[in-house]
């Protein structure tokens, strides 16, 4: 890392936050990953849900993007209870979405375009179709084939109580009853069992999984609920009070120590899969296989140790996701992820939308307000502006790709997507809605099926026009063919971020915020200059009135400039600072 000297602007000194990456940094520490999520992005057999073959069609696509790599949500074999984080076979692939052949094929295209494959490991818990549940079932109680999930007695005269008050994050009891007086564990849906970490066969049993994998190509895995594999030792209750709040609720503190998450033994099994990665970069050289922790951990010293040196390589920064649209709290919320990732040594990890999320174009269609992102949108609730969401979704976009780190894209918002806010109750299939009987609306509004082309039946997702969540009329409209090669489209825009942001280096950059907008200005200014690159100044104004672009060549602006070529309201713009 080279500390070099910010530049001057309109006379101005910088203040450095972040030193510059080494222009030979590994791949992952600037990456930009493109998450896949196989029901949703294209259908290739025509039964309206997607597959590997439509993502295999799709991969020049997803190239000619700029982005460096994909993660695939899960497409194992599963019963689809929680949309496939619900595995009943870790090693293959379910014949709805494909083959392992076709994984195959998968893996070596996108190698072949140049884009990193990662996978989904799920291994907090499984499917209740998995061959070890379906055994331990049968085996009964205090069998050792029990003994791999967390089977426990019941409380109370026969047992007839849970075990302990813990609930799942879908609503409901943690704990169901399998027979008189015995349950078991799921901090999730009920058809999704925890395993019991403490036992050698599930430990010996993941490094397997992963080298089936990593042997047949895979670059890494994003790990799913990282935070939740160890459990407080005899699974104690929880305060009361605590655990009845659910995390769409606004009063959810995650940082209130809980027994079933982010306890200290998790670190010990990512050590342990660090050195299996580890030993495949010795073996080829081949500049890295990586984990990327799924881990809504706080406080940020907690979060950051997932992504110690010896540990994971990648964390979400969920904390950004989560930052209200106002310059205080986003350029907080930045300082204190580049301060905090970077103690351990560790890049951040950007992100806006996911599957699990309201997506940001519409979230930010919203007055700004320190809400969970992760509650739907019924018809009946306030519905977004949605122009608005748009504009300032295309000027978070832009931040977040000027920031020194890796970045992860969700399908569809390289299109401005909205969240679908009008689904129908009869429609819905997330768990959470069906576990919580629609008190929680749930996560279908993000995950519908993609809009490839404007005038074909199902917009093109599938060749029978079948999807399996219906789209929204504004679909059309962003439909991938609408947008191709129209200058200003958010799909144009995109490629114009990606593509710069590679060929300047912004990903291993540094960090200096413009001296001359303050904190308590409503602007975010900054610049990154990437050792050997070139240093480009990225401006977002979020508050009311026009501010004057910054000197130097323009590279891109979300929306358009004033008359003036002043930057309005919430519009960000990218300037090249090299030049006089
Ligand atoms: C993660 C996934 C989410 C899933 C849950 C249980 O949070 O992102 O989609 O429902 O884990 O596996």
């Amino acid at each position: 890392m080279r500390l070099r000297q910010p530049l001057a602007h309109s006379g101005v000194v910088s203040t450095l936050i972040h030193p510059a990456d080494a222009p030979d940094a590994p791949w992952w520490r600037q990456a930009v990953i493109y998450q896949i999520y196989p029901r949703s992005f294209a259908d290739a057999d025509g039964d309206g849900l997607g597959d590997l073959a439509g993502i295999i069609g799709r991969l020049p696509f997803i190239a000619a993007l700029g982005v460096d790599g994909i993660w695939l949500s899960p497409c194992y074999p599963s019963p689809q209870a929680d949309a496939g984080y619900d595995v009943a076979d870790y090693r293959a692939v379910d014949p709805r979405f494909g083959s392992l052949t076709d994984m195959e094929t998968l893996i070596a295209d996108a190698h072949r375009l140049g884009l990193k494959v990662l996978l989904d490991l799920v291994p907090n818990h499984s499917s209740d179709e998995h061959a070890w549940f379906v055994e331990a079932l049968a085996a009964g109680p205090e069998s050792p084939q029990r003994d791999r999930y967390h089977f426990a007695r019941g409380r109370g005269p026969d047992g007839q109580e849970p075990p302990n008050n813990w609930v799942s994050v879908f609503g409901g009891p943690a704990w169901t009853q399998v027979e008189p007086g015995w349950w078991y564990l799921h901090l999730f849906d009920s058809r999704q069992p925890d395993f019991n970490w403490d036992n050698e066969q599930v430990r010996a049993e993941f490094v397997d999984v992963l080298r089936f994998w990593l042997d047949r190509g895979v670059d890494g895995f994003r790990v799913d609920v990282a935070h939740g594999l160890i459990k407080a030792e005899g699974l104690p209750d929880a305060d009361p009070e605590v655990i009845a709040i659910t995390p769409d609720d606004p009063r959810f503190d995650a940082s209130i120590p809980m027994p079933c998450w982010d306890q200290d033994g998790v670190h010990e099994v990512y050590r342990g899969w660090r050195a299996v990665l580890d030993q495949y970069d010795v073996q080829e050289a081949c500049g890295g296989r990586i984990l990327c922790a799924e881990a809504w951990v706080e406080p940020l010293e907690r979060a950051v140790s997932y992504v110690r040196p010896d540990e994971m390589h990648q964390a979400f920064a969920f904390p950004f996701l989560e930052a209200p649209w106002r310059a205080v709290d986003v350029r907080a919320v930045i300082e204190s992820m580049l301060r905090g990732y970077g103690s351990v040594g560790a890049p951040v990890t950007w992100v806006l939308s996911n599957h699990d999320v309201v997506r940001h174009a519409t979230r930010l269609g919203y007055p700004p307000a320190p809400v969970r992102p992760n509650s739907g949108i019924r018809p009946q609730d306030p519905q977004p502006d949605a122009a608005l969401g748009l504009r300032r979704a295309r000027a978070a976009s832009a931040l977040m790709l000027a920031l020194p780190g890796s970045a992860y894209l969700y399908q569809g918002e390289e299109l401005g997507l909205p969240e679908h806010t009008t689904l129908p109750p009869e429609v819905r299939q997330d768990p959470v809605w069906l576990r919580t009987r629609g008190e929680s609306v749930g996560r279908d509004g993000c995950r519908v099926p993609l809009p490839w082309s404007g005038d074909a039946p199902g917009l093109g997702f599938s060749p029978t026009g079948a999807t399996w969540l219906p789209q929204p009329d504004t679909y059309a409209a962003l439909a991938a063919d609408r947008q191709d090669g129209v200058p200003g489209s958010t799909l144009e825009l995109y490629r114009t971020m990606l593509g710069w942001r590679r060929a300047a280096g912004l990903g291993r950059g540094s960090l200096a915020w413009l001296a001359h907008y303050p904190p308590g200005s409503e602007v975010l200014a900054f610049e990154n200059a990437p050792d050997g690159g070139t240093p480009t100044v990225c401006l977002t104004n979020v508050g009311p009135t026009p501010v004057p672009r910054p000197d130097g060549e323009l590279i891109l602006a979300t929306d358009e400039l004033a008359p003036d070529g002043s930057v309005p309201t919430d519009v960000t713009v990218w300037v090249r600072a090299d030049l006089g």
